[in-house]
């Protein structure tokens, strides 16, 4: 740690941080070691990978690692990495391996989970060294823990820590809340992802996520357009297509209202923002997908699940889930400054294809590169990120609404009419101080 920051633990302030947290590259080393090389990361959804030999290559913390699934069925995570010299096993970003890995340097291979099947000159070039079939260190090395909730797959790579339902805790009411509103109670992805390249910390990403008073100062320019829009073609033809909606929403949802939603805060850092923007028009489309869910789950449970109030759910410290519009953003840290996304969507297996559409028009318009929503924000976290590196300050503040957020069992909820508390980014701190402080 260079002189002039403070030292970890008098980092973070209950309302305020110091800015070497986003800027300084000892601790992002620290933070992908006892951070993101530790507690649970998402992988990728299982349909990534239907058939046996079917890989992804996803990045966990600093580590190149592939999720592949195996002739048994089974997802695997493995370290991208081959045990003679360490080449990277898979050089795509997906494919399939066929019935085995073959590394391309000097053709060793390993079955799906990892193991050595063989070594070529095994017998004459091998005999009486280390390096034989029994020895661990000749297969790929796999991640320590792996575990799949509702076809959502997640690694650790340690072995010891909380198991992955307890560590998401009530934040996995992401993956209920998007396989429930599948008739079929389950989703499937849709490739492929888009991915960004941010110029900023992974964590500003995360603080953007459920902020609720920027998307009516961020968005605005957007939402006013897309209304200037939607109120023509409301003009001929009576009404504008949902999409619109999406948008100028951010337009027409003026900051005080954002102060009706709620965030609830729980520990690892983890939060919901309820109460945004529920999905419950009344056109054909969705009362037609109402009733295949009558049809698979009852008029009672239906109810239950189509009235679940999350908009946005953040799975410390690298998943961004908004459910009821089937969309999911991993981050993938890659250095102090650079910063990874995927974003994903999927469909609700059993659902009309109208449904699906929806989340399609969400996907492009509000979350996609292509979007000027994305572009908004993108262009903050540059600035942020270019503002924090400078020395016109020490510290950012978390302050808004502080002092008032209410504690119960744990959880720390935002009070009535403070939807746009800073309290997320309070509650990511505190969490991230924690992991930092375990050595
Ligand atoms: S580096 Fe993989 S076989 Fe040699
Ligand atoms: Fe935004």
């Amino acid at each position: 740690m260079p002189d002039r920051n403070p030292p970890i633990s008098k980092l973070v302030e209950p309302d305020r941080v110091h800015k070497s947290v986003y800027t300084d590259e000892q601790l992002f080393e620290l933070e992908m070691e006892r951070i993101h090389e530790r507690v649970w990361i998402y992988c990728g959804h299982e349909t990534q990978v239907k058939k046996p030999g079917d890989y992804y290559t996803v990045q966990i913390g600093r580590q190149p690692m592939v999720m592949v699934r195996g002739a048994d069925g089974k997802v695997n995570v493995l370290y991208n990495r081959c045990p003679h010299r360490g080449a990277m096993i898979c050089g795509d970003r997906h494919g399939n391996t066929g019935e085995f890995f073959r590394c391309s340097y000097h053709a060793w291979t390993f079955n799906h989970d990892g193991k050595l099947k063989n070594i070529p000159m095994m017998e004459s070039g091998y005999q009486g060294t280390r390096w034989n079939r029994d020895n661990p260190d000749c297969n790929m090395k796999q991640a320590a823990r792996v575990a799949n909730y509702r076809g959502f797959v997640f690694a650790s790579l340690v072995a010891d820590g909380p198991s992955l339902v307890e560590f998401l805790g009530p934040s996995k009411i992401a993956f209920d809340d998007i396989c429930d509103r599948a008739p079929e109670g389950e989703v499937e992805v849709v490739p492929n992802c888009f991915r960004v390249i941010q110029n900023s910390n992974w964590k500003i990403f995360l603080e953007n996520q459920l902020d609720a008073l920027h998307p009516s100062v961020t968005h605005q320019s957007t939402g006013r357009a897309a209304r200037d829009v939607e109120v023509q073609i409301e003009k001929k033809t009576g009404h504008a297509p949902l999409a619109y909606h999406m948008l100028s929403a951010f337009s027409t949802v003026t900051i005080d209202k954002w102060d009706n939603f709620q965030t609830l805060n729980y520990p690892h850092g983890h939060c919901i923002l309820a109460g945004y923007m529920g999905l419950r028009p009344q056109d054909p489309d969705t009362l037609a997908y109402e009733k295949t869910l009558v049809k698979a789950y009852g008029e009672k449970r239906k109810e239950e699940i189509l009235s679940t109030n999350i908009h946005h759910v953040l799975i410390y410290p690298g998943l961004s889930v908004q459910s009821p519009l089937q969309q999911l953003r991993a981050v993938r840290p890659l250095g102090v400054n650079k910063t990874l996304t995927e974003i994903w969507h999927f469909r609700l297996k059993g659902a009309p294809e109208p449904i699906y559409r929806r989340a399609l028009a969400y996907y492009n318009l509000v979350n996609s590169p292509a979007t000027l929503i994305n572009a908004d924000d993108l262009e903050n976290f540059w600035k942020i990120q270019t503002g924090l590196g400078s020395d016109g300050g020490d510290w950012v503040s978390f302050a808004r609404h502080y002092g008032r957020d209410i504690e119960k069992d744990g959880v720390l909820e935002t009070g009535e009419g403070m939807g746009t508390s800073e309290a997320p980014m309070r509650n990511q701190m505190k969490a991230w101080s924690e992991f930092m402080a375990r050595a």
